[in-house]
Formats: structure tokens, C-alpha cells, sequence
């Protein structure tokens, strides 16, 4: 069965007698006059469909002879006519129809605007709207373009794993894996739980991060990035956190912090052009309905330089602000959401790099400046959404990083494999996490992270 996909590439080529599968958008009928609009998932367009009332329609065995709606499946048969007058490029006259799947009159996606909201109720069905239509085919094509991006540059994938035992990012926000009962818990002499018991005779963590082990491969690859899943167990109620999202982090061996940003600032345009150039239609969609001055802001992050500054220099633009934070402004702080869009939304109005923080409000892996205070860090800022990118180089040097570990009070017999990639060969290197979903809600102006997952999954939230 051909495609609408297909046929919109070259219209031309299909003229005449074809065969094509759909879900009905809408259906009319008239006196005289019938239409469909079908859509069959292949392209964000759809087809009109037009037919004699007196056609009947054949029905698949077992289905009720009910009428089209919108919602039900069909197969139709006919002729492609070029259109080049009207707005579409085509129409089908059909001259077979054919039922495959009734819907009732109830169904939940009925041709008309619903709200983001009650759409996360229905997600079985929302797929089919043309709003995620259009979120989910460009989630799609971001990751083609993350991947191209790094492929080309000769950067290896490296799958790092889901299951550790590492909490790297050494915050706690981990969920635990285990098979041990969880009525009855083995416990050991002293009252701890008995992890000897369990699954690995260790503790098991859902991973939040692969830079562990990505640092492992670029010490042997120099260029390497992973793709995948991360969890993290953070009781965030905002419209950016999930507990489950997907993260890509690329890992560069010989690389300090300004080439880090190097090529996270190329791969942001990149991402961003490769999706303006192939979903034209879903763009121009979320710049019309979702967000009015998306396309202008997108055109100018791929035309503009970033900027980067200090967080010192950031601090001091915020004490400078003539806006109350909740928050409020000291050296020290961690930045918090408000004071982040302030700097990128109102300050510099697009993207903007901030390095350099506070040792004590980064993990214990980022390169200690020479000034004893600062690591040398960086987050991406960007309009709407926040941060989207962090990362840094990271500390090489294996006295430093032993003693921040004690400083920090860790058990680094656990971590004497992260160790030793300093005690051999050991180079300067960096890399960063860019958060797809929070990439996707910047390409798509969509506000809340829960409408770019496909099955979204948040603090007291997983639906199905
Ligand atoms: O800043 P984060 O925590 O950095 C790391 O995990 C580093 N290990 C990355 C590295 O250097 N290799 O997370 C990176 C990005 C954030 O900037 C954000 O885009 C996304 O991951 N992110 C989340 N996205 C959705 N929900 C959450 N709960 C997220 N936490 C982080
Ligand atoms: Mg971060």
C-alpha cells in the first residue's frame, strides 16, 4: 500500500488508479457529495477523499455495518487526480471503499481543540492529534540528527548501562532496583539492609547518568557519546523534570571546557536546522498554534553566536536586576529556574553558556580552577525552557580528585575503576548531558516536559 509520504514527495509520479489505508479525520457527507479527510500517520498532511454517496461501503468480516466517522480505519481505492489549482496538490476519487476498523461515536479525539491537559488522560489516542503527530515525528528526527551529528564527527556510541551502582552525580536522587522481599527485608547484624542478599549481593541503582562510564571510553576512543535512558527519583513538580528521560552525553578526551562548548553550541544548530529543513510542516504548525515567535527565535539561534560568561559575572547581573526574585541573589547559590530564564529570556535573549561555578554546588568530578573556589563547569541557558546542557571538564589530576572525594566523605573503594583512568594515561578531558526531552520542548515550544514524552513518566505520575 503506497504512503501519503510517498505520494507528497511527487504527486505526479502516482496519478491515477491507487490504493491507500487512513484513519478518517473528519467525514461529510453531502447530497450530492461525500468527503473524507485521511490521514495515515505516514505525513503531518492529510488526503481528501471524495466520493459518490451511492458507492457503498464493503465492511471487514465481523465489524458493524456503521457509518464513517472520525476515528475509524479504512482502505481506499480510487483515483489520484492532481489538483493544481487548490490548496492541496491532490485528491482521491474513490471508487472502493472499505472498513477496517469501526470507531464509535464517543471517541475521544473528536475534530476539535482539546486541551493539553485532557489530552495526557488519552494517551493511547493522543499520537493521533495533529499536535503530537507533530511533537513525536520531530522527537524522531532530533535523534536521526543528534546521531548523524556525532556519527560524522567520528564520535563511537557507546551503550553505558542502565543498572549501577554509581550515584554520579551525587545527589541521591536514584531509585533503587532490587529483588529482595519487600515485606520482609534481610537485615544485617548492625540493622542495615542486607544487600548480600539481593540480586548483584550489591546495592543496584537505575542509572542517572552514563558519564561514568562514557569518560571510560573516551579515554580509549578520545571522541564518544551515549544515547539513552536516565532516571532520576527528584521530587521536581515542574512542567521541566521527569523521573524518566533520555539524555545524550558526549565524552571528549584531549578537550578542555571552551572546545566542550565548541561543540555543544555546533550540535544546538545542528539539531536545530535539520529540523526546521525536514519537518517544515510541523514547525510552521507549533510556530501558528503553539508558540507565534518560535520560527524567528530558532532562525536566530542557528544565526547568532552564543555567549558566555561566568558565573560571577551572572551573579552580578542578577544583584543588578530590577525584578524581585523569590529566590534571593548571593555568591554561592545554586541558580535557580527564575534567575536562569532571567538571564537568557530578559539579559541576553538566547542562548548563553555560564561557566565556572562554585565548587560546592557541582559533582565531585568537574576540574578544580586555579582559583580554589570555582570548577571549571558549564550549563547551556536557553529562552522558555532553562537549562538544557551541563557539563565540564573534568578533574584529571588523580591527587585532586582524591582528595575532593575525601572532602566529600565518599567510599572511594567503590570507585577505584574511576580511579584508575586517572592513574593511567590519564588526560584532560570533557563533556557535558544535553536532556532530549527539554531539546524537543525548545524545538517545539511545548511548556510542559510531559507533552514530549511519549509515555511520560513524573513525580506521583505514570499513567499507564
Ligand atoms: O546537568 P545534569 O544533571 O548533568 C549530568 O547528568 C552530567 N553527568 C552530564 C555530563 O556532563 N555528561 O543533566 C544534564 C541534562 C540537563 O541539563 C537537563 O537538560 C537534563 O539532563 N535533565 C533532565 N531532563 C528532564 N528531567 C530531569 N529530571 C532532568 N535532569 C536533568
Ligand atoms: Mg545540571
Amino acid at each position: 500500500m503506497i504512503t501519503l509520504r510517498e505520494i507528497l514527495r511527487c504527486p505526479e509520479k502516482y496519478a491515477g488508479q491507487i490504493c491507500i489505508g487512513g484513519w478518517v479525520r473528519t467525514a461529510r457527507s453531502g447530497k450530492n457529495v461525500c468527503f473524507i479527510e485521511l490521514n495515515d500517520g505516514t505525513s503531518f498532511a492529510s488526503a481528501q477523499i471524495v466520493y459518490d454517496p451511492a458507492l457503498p461501503f464493503t465492511y471487514e468480516a465481523g465489524l458493524e455495518t456503521e457509518p464513517v466517522r472520525t476515528g475509524c480505519a479504512v482502505r481506499v481505492e480510487g483515483e489520484l487526480v492532481l489538483t493544481p489549482n487548490a490548496q492541496q496538490a491532490f485528491e482521491i476519487h474513490a471508487n472502493a471503499l472499505h472498513m477496517l476498523g469501526n470507531c464509535p461515536v464517543d471517541y475521544p479525539m473528536q475534530k476539535k481543540r482539546h486541551s493539553l491537559e485532557y489530552l495526557r488522560t488519552q494517551q493511547t489516542l493522543r499520537p493521533r492529534t495533529n499536535t503530537f503527530a507533530a511533537v513525536f515525528r520531530v522527537r524522531s528526527v532530533v535523534c536521526d540528527a543528534i546521531h548523524n551529528f556525532f556519527q560524522r564527527r567520528g564520535f563511537v556510541y557507546v551503550h553505558t548501562p542502565l543498572l549501577t551502582n554509581a550515584d554520579c552525580e551525587g545527589r541521591g536522587e536514584m531509585f533503587q532496583v532490587t529483588t529482595l522481599p519487600l515485606d520482609n527485608i534481610p537485615k544485617t547484624a548492625n540493622g542495615a539492609v542486607d544487600f548480600s542478599e539481593d540480586f548483584f549481593k550489591k546495592a543496584a541503582l537505575l542509572s542517572g547518568t552514563g558519564q561514568m562510564y562514557g569518560e571510560v571510553f573516551a579515554l580509549a576512543f578520545r571522541d564518544i557519546y551515549t544515547f539513552g535512558p536516565t532516571f532520576r527519583s527528584e521530587y521536581s513538580f515542574t512542567a521541566r523534570h521527569a523521573a524518566e528521560f533520555w539524555m545524550i552525553e558526549p565524552e571528549m578526551a584531549f578537550c578542555d571546557l571552551e572546545e566542550d562548548m565548541d561543540i555543544a553550541e555546533a550540535m544546538i544548530k545542528h539539531i536545530v536546522r535539520e529540523t526546521m529543513e525536514r519537518c517544515p510542516l510541523e514547525m510552521e504548525f507549533f510556530n501558528k498554534f503553539i508558540d507565534n515567535g518560535l520560527l524567528e527565535r530558532l532562525q536566530n539561534v542557528v544565526d547568532s553566536e552564543f555567549d558566555r560568561i561566568t558565573y560571577t559575572e551572572a551573579v552580578a547581573l542578577l544583584l543588578q536586576a530590577k525584578v524581585e526574585f523569590q529566590f534571593p541573589v548571593s555568591w554561592g547559590m545554586d541558580l535557580q529556574s527564575e534567575h536562569e530564564r532571567y538571564l537568557t529570556e530578559t539579559v541576553y535573549r538566547k542562548p548563553i553558556f555560564v561557566t565556572d561555578y562554585p565548587k560546592e554546588i557541582k559533582p565531585f568530578y568537574a576540574r578544580e580552577n586555579d582559583d580554589g573556589k570555582t570548577v571549571a563547569a558549564v550549563d547551556l541557558l536557553v529562552p522558555g525552557v532553562g537549562e538544557i546542557i551541563g557539563g565540564s571538564q573534568r578533574e584529571e589530576r588523580f591527587d585532586r580528585m582524591e582528595q575532593r572525594c575525601e572532602a566529600l566523605g565518599m567510599d572511594m573503594t567503590r570507585y577505584q575503576w574511576y580511579l584508575d583512568l586517572r592513574r593511567y594515561g590519564g588526560v584532560y578531558h570533557a563533556g557535558y548531558g544535553l536532556g532530549l526531552d527539554r531539546m524537543v520542548m525548545y524545538l517545539t515550544g511545548m511548556g510542559n516536559i510531559r507533552d514530549v514524552a511519549p509515555f511520560p513518566r513524573t513525580a506521583a505520575n505514570m499513567e499507564m
